[in-house]
């Protein structure tokens, strides 16, 4: 019968004793420590965070071992990896071709204008965090907008505003 606990190996228990409660819960799901655990570690920690903080960045070298330039590397090169803090809501603004071509770089402008922001980014209120994206697969519907896990198409410029109210 196979023994489903999960064995912590005794130099990795030295490792995590001193990290945060939120750390270790995520560190002891991986007890071998090993490279290959990076990509799944990098994610546990970004839905335990919401990003990966530098901090955080550097108890994952000190775990695995591996170089921190490696870590950065790897953390920065996935877009699914946020090396900010985001916002409640995540706004997408396609910026593929067929999208450009029916003006979502107008919808981009005038987002950063309502969310008050010189670029792309977060929010102060951390409610928002707008990102300009490559493209969302749904060209025939361009205009697309994502917002969480929702996306819409054919959106206009007349829509932001109620995107916006409809946001907690
Ligand atoms: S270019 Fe925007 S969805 Fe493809």
């Amino acid at each position: 019968m196979k023994n489903s606990k999960r064995i912590l190996y005794p130099g990795n228990i030295n490792k995590i004793s001193n990290y945060s409660a939120e750390i270790k819960k995520v560190l002891v799901k991986y007890p071998q420590a090993k490279a290959r655990n990076l990509i799944p570690i990098l994610r546990d920690i970004q839905n335990e965070f919401g990003y990966l903080s530098r901090e955080n960045l550097i108890i994952v070298s000190n775990y695995l071992n591996l170089p921190f330039k490696r870590i950065l590397g790897v953390a920065s090169f996935y877009n699914q990896f946020k090396l900010k803090p985001v916002g409640k809501n995540i706004i997408k603004v396609c910026r593929g071709r067929a999208c450009h071509a029916k003006g979502s770089d107008k919808i981009l402008e005038h987002l950063k204008s309502v969310l008050n922001l010189q670029n792309t980014g977060t929010t102060e209120d951390r409610k928002f965090t707008l990102e300009s994206v490559a493209c969302l697969k749904a060209c025939s519907t361009a205009p697309v907008i994502g917002i969480n896990d929702e996306f819409f198409g054919r959106f206009t410029i007349q829509d932001v505003d109620r995107l916006i109210n409809n946001c907690e």
